[in-house]
């Protein structure tokens, strides 16, 4: 098993590799018979396959798949057309159940085997419900050269339109494939899309060259809520009054579900849109979101977890963790929206929330105030700055410190302010189980790590949760 049969300068074949795990993207790992670790996209655990090397180095191989030699008993036909090419929903080769696995050893290699923590309870992860159509945003990317597909150039005219509407296709920023259907978002998502392309062809709008930076039509945006709402945002290049009106009012024509909609005009190198103005050309100007009993106003630059209804289970993880009787001092590190601060504001005495980014703090108040909360206050800045013995004077030591920082985790100051502050309970959300586990580990100098639960927020991705209790040693 696992011998070199081709060596190439750079790129070799390596055969007959058993996949025994998923890495850290998400690819599958494998072991050559040289004792090399090879990372291999596209291949799911259980698989023997031969494996085009791309990269090199040390003890380590890069590559895909050559040639499948045994499938994997957890291989399943991808129901997306896009699949082969997109990326975004790499597991859809392999079974739900499968994944669910995957996820939760994951979780269990970085905190038990590599974080070396110990922990009293290691709870199944929680699957999600919904494993198609589960995001309430995406974004996509008008391009004047779309992905052109396997077999297809042989057919192309010479001057034809390559125009495309949809994701940035993974290590070429200049081109998108083109989106027909796609299942992360319900409809009317797809509908919005693809009328939104339509349109433009109609009234012959330049796609924009991400290159050259011409063109016309940049990004869309459509978000949408479990109460009905949908929100579109259309970007363009340049300020040209007439076209826009023209293709708008062609939107609101042809998809009377929009509830309200948004354009920006963007006249940067790059996509980004959070630093734009953005405006209302029809509606309310934002849309509003459900979660439990509480609502959530969502502006075209608010932040909200992506998945509502998972979303929802996460937080009551966190609560069910928090374990609140109502006369608690909870503090929410990280807090976004301040919607975890939200969601338990109604079971404890008061709540104090921090984010650095002061537009979801503008939008946590005003959450706030829509939702008749009175006993939250948030505040802006970088959580190892705002945390100090002053700030803890003011706000009162907390009894219940809920922490959900960024896939970096938290900072190594925020960590020792923590052990400094002793509060009685810590739960810790993460999307990154690595980072969790290093900073659990530091924590644990105080603390006992008394129960964890993954939760899948976003099925046919790597991508997890965990939510772990920390309990004050006495
Ligand atoms: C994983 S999100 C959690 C959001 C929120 N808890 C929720 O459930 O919607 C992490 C948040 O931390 C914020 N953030 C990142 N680094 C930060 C820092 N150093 N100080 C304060 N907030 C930070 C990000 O802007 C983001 O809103």
């Amino acid at each position: 098993m696992g011998y070199l049969n081709h060596m190439a300068k750079k790129h070799y074949i390596i055969s007959n590799i058993p996949i025994h795990g998923i890495a850290d993207r998400g690819k599958g790992v494998g072991r050559s018979a040289e004792g090399m670790t090879v990372f291999v996209d596209g291949a799911v655990p259980g698989d023997v396959v031969d494996v085009f090397v791309q990269k090199k180095k040390g003890g380590f191989a890069d590559g895909r798949i050559e040639r499948i030699v045994t499938p994997s008993p957890d291989r399943t036909e991808p129901f997306c057309e896009h699949f082969s090419i997109c990326g975004g929903c790499k597991w859809q080769n392999l079974s739900y159940e499968a994944q669910l696995k995957h996820k939760q050893k994951v979780v269990e290699d970085a905190l038990l085997r590599i974080g070396k923590i110990s922990i009293g309870e290691f709870q199944p992860i929680l699957g999600a419900p919904e494993t198609t159509f589960y995001r309430n945003k995406l974004e996509f990317g008008f391009s004047n050269k779309r992905w052109i597909l396997d077999g297809e150039s042989v057919s192309l005219p010479e001057h034809a339109d390559l125009s495309g509407l949809g994701f940035h296709k993974a290590g070429f920023f200049d081109k998108v494939i083109d989106i027909r259907k796609c299942w992360l978002q319900a409809e009317p998502s797809n509908r919005i899309r693809n009328t939104c392309r339509d349109i433009a062809r109609e009234q012959d709008l330049p796609f924009y060259d991400l290159r050259k930076h011409t063109g016309y039509l940049r990004n869309l945006m459509v978000r949408l809520t479990t109460t009905g709402e949908c929100m579109l945002l259309v970007s363009v290049a340049k300020d040209e009054p007439e076209l826009l009106q023209n293709y708008l009012d062609a939107i609101l024509k042809r998809i009377p579900e929009l509830t309200t909609l948004f354009y920006c005009i963007n006249t940067k190198l790059n996509d980004s849109m959070f630093d734009l103005d953005m405006q209302t050309y029809a509606g309310k100007g934002f849309v509003v979101e459900q979660l439990g009993d509480l609502k959530f106003k969502i502006g075209p630059k608010s932040f909200f977890q992506t998945n509502s209804l998972q979303g929802k289970r996460l937080y009551d993880i966190t609560a069910e963790f928090a374990g609140l009787s109502g006369t608690e001092n909870v503090y929410d590190l990280y807090t976004g929206t301040g919607s975890i601060a939200l969601y338990l504001a109604r079971h404890c005495k008061s709540v104090v929330g921090i984010e650095e980014i002061p537009e979801a703090i503008v939008d946590a108040k005003e959450n706030m105030r829509m939702n008749d909360i009175h006993n939250a206050r948030f505040y802006a800045g970088d959580v190892k700055n705002v945390l100090s013995p002053e700030f803890v004077a003011e706000h009162g030591k907390p009894d219940v410190l809920i922490t959900d920082p960024p896939r970096a985790g938290m900072h190594e100051k925020a960590v020792q302010f923590l052990l400094d502050l002793e509060a009685p309970k810590v739960v810790y959300v993460s999307c990154n189980p690595a980072t969790q586990a290093r900073d659990l580990q530091l924590l644990s100098a105080k603390y006992d790590v008394v129960k964890v639960r993954p939760v899948d927020m976003f099925p046919h991705t790597h991508h997890m949760e965990n939510v772990a209790l920390l309990v004050l040693r006495s």
